[in-house]
C-alpha cells in the first residue's frame, strides 16, 4: 500500500517544488496538495492520509491551528511542521500538536528521511484505536518529584542549565520530549546528541524555559487510574539499565555514539509502560495483576490484556517522534532480540542485557525480564555475562559510596 502524503503551504511554488523533490518516491509515495488549512481538512474528510506536512505561517488557518483540528478529527495521522527558521517563537506553539518539526529550505533526503521514520513502525500496532490514542500524546509523563524539582529550577531567578539537564538526565517522560525536539532540524543540531543534559543544553535555557513554562512540554504522572503501578521503581530500573547498558557497550568496545544511545534507550525501554498505564488502565492493572498473580510473564499478560507489549507501544510513540532508529529498534525488540533483523552486538544487545541484570540484581524472577541466552550465544557473547555483571555491580557500589 502507498503511503498518502497531503502537503500544505500557501505558496504554490513551494508546493510545486515539493512535489518535484518528492518525485523518486512516486512508487511508494501519493503526493496532494493544499494551499490553505481548510482546504487541507476538506480534502481529508474526503480521502484518508498518513501524512500531514504543513507550512505554518499562513493566512487564515495557521500551521498550529491546522495540526490541532487533524489531532482532533483523524489522531492517527503523522503530523510535521516545516517551518522558516523565522518562525522560531511560532515553532514553539506547535510543538504539542506536531509530531515532528523540518525547516525550509529542506533537503529532499530530510525530508524523507522524516517521513520514512514517523511511518516506520506503522505496522507495529494492528489496533486502530490504540494507534490513535498513542499519536495523540504529546509528552509522557514524568515522575512526580522530577517534575516538581524542574518545575521549582526553571521558575527560579537562578536556574542553571547545569542542574536542568542532570534532572532531564534522571527522567523517562522528559529525555523522550528533549530528544524529540533536538532531532527535529528545526533547531539545526545535525551532530550526534549524546545525552540528555547535552540536548537540553543545545536548546538553551531560554528555549528551555518556555517549553515548560508556556507550552507546558513536561507533564506529572498522574497513579490514581492505577494505584499498584510502582512508578518510582521504574524510573530507578530504567535509570539504572541505562547505566548497565552504557557499561556493556562500552565493555564491547562500541563506538561512541553507540555507548550514548544505549544509555538512552535503557533509560526510556520502559516508556511503554507509561503509555499503557495512562492509556488502558484498567487493561494494565488486569496485565500487572496476571503476572505479580499467577507469574504470567509481563509479555504475555500485557498480550493477553491490552493485545499489545510495553516494547512495541514505546517504540511506536518514540518512532512517531523522530527518535534515532537505533534506540527505538532496540526498545521495540528489548525483550525478544532474537527477532530484531540485526543480530549484532549494539544497543539492543546492551539494553536486553542491561534491564535483566537490573531486575536480577534486584532479586526479581525472570517473569518480568528473560534472558535470551541462545541469542548471546549467536553473538558469541553468552561467555562475557560474567564480566559484563562484575562491572554492573562495581559501578553499582561506586554509586553506592557516592551517595553515601
Ligand atoms: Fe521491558
Amino acid at each position: 500500500m502507498k503511503l498518502k502524503i497531503l502537503f500544505v503551504d500557501d505558496e504554490p511554488n513551494l508546493l510545486q517544488g515539493l512535489v518535484r523533490m518528492m518525485r523518486s518516491m512516486r512508487q511508494e509515495w501519493e503526493i496532494a496538495t493544499a494551499g490553505s488549512g481548510p482546504e487541507a481538512l476538506e480534502r481529508l474528510s474526503q480521502e484518508p492520509f498518513d501524512v500531514v506536512v504543513t507550512d505554518m505561517r499562513m493566512p487564515g488557518m495557521d500551521g498550529t491551528q491546522l495540526l490541532n483540528e487533524v489531532k482532533n478529527r483523524y489522531p492517527e495521522v503523522v503530523r510535521i511542521i516545516l517551518s522558516g527558521h523565522s518562525d522560531r517563537e511560532m515553532l514553539l506553539k506547535s510543538v504539542r500538536p506536531a509530531h515532528q518539526f523540518l525547516t525550509k529550505p529542506c533537503r529532499d533526503e530530510v525530508l524523507k528521511s522524516a517521513i520514512t521514520r514517523a511511518c516506520g513502525l506503522r505496522d507495529l500496532l494492528a489496533d486502530k484505536s490504540l494507534k490513535q490514542a498513542i499519536s495523540r500524546i504529546d509528552s509522557l509523563p514524568s515522575l512526580p518529584a522530577l517534575y516538581l524539582e524542574i518545575m521549582k529550577e526553571v521558575e527560579s531567578p537562578y536556574s542553571s542549565m547545569h542542574k536542568i539537564g542532570e534532572i532531564i538526565s534522571r527522567d523517562i517522560g522528559m529525555t523522550a520530549k528533549i530528544l524529540q525536539l533536538v532531532n527535529s532540524t528545526f533547531f539545526g543540531f545535525r551532530r550526534h546528541i549524546a545525552s540528555p543534559a547535552e540536548a537540553a543544553e543545545l536548546l538553551g535555557l531560554e528555549t528551555i524555559k518556555t517549553l515548560v513554562l508556556s507550552v507546558k512540554i513536561f507533564s506529572e504522572f498522574d497513579k490514581t487510574g492505577i494505584k499498584t503501578f510502582a512508578a518510582d521503581r521504574i524510573w530507578r530500573h530504567s535509570l539504572t539499565t541505562g547505566i548497565f547498558a552504557k557499561i556493556i557497550a562500552a565493555a564491547e568496545n562500541q563506538e561512541p555514539p553507540v555507548i550514548n544511545d544505549a544509555f538512552m534507550a535503557g533509560l526510556l525501554h520502559c516508556a511503554g509502560k507509561l503509555i499503557l498505564a495512562v492509556n488502558l488502565p484498567q487493561q494494565y492493572k488486569e496485565a500487572l495483576n496476571l503476572s505479580r498473580g499467577q507469574g504470567l510473564p509481563v509479555l504475555e499478560a500485557e498480550r493477553q490484556t491490552c493485545g499489545v507489549t510495553h516494547g512495541e507501544v514505546g517504540a511506536y510513540l518514540l518512532s512517531l517522534w523522530g527518535l534515532p532508529f537505533p534506540i527505538v529498534e532496540a526498545i521495540a525488540y528489548h525483550h525478544r532480540p532474537g527477532s530484531c533483523p540485526q543480530q549484532e552486538m549494539g544497543v539492543l544487545t546492551a539494553i536486553h542485557v542491561g534491564c535483566f541484570l537490573e531486575y536480577q540484581l534486584h532479586g526479581e524472577k525472570e517473569v518480568d525480564c528473560h534472558l535470551d541466552r541462545d541469542y548471546l550465544a549467536r553473538l558469541q557473547l553468552r561467555h562475557k555475562l560474567p564480566e559484563w555483571q562484575d562491572l554492573c555491580l562495581q559501578a553499582l557500589a561506586e554509586e553506592g559510596e557516592h551517595v553515601s
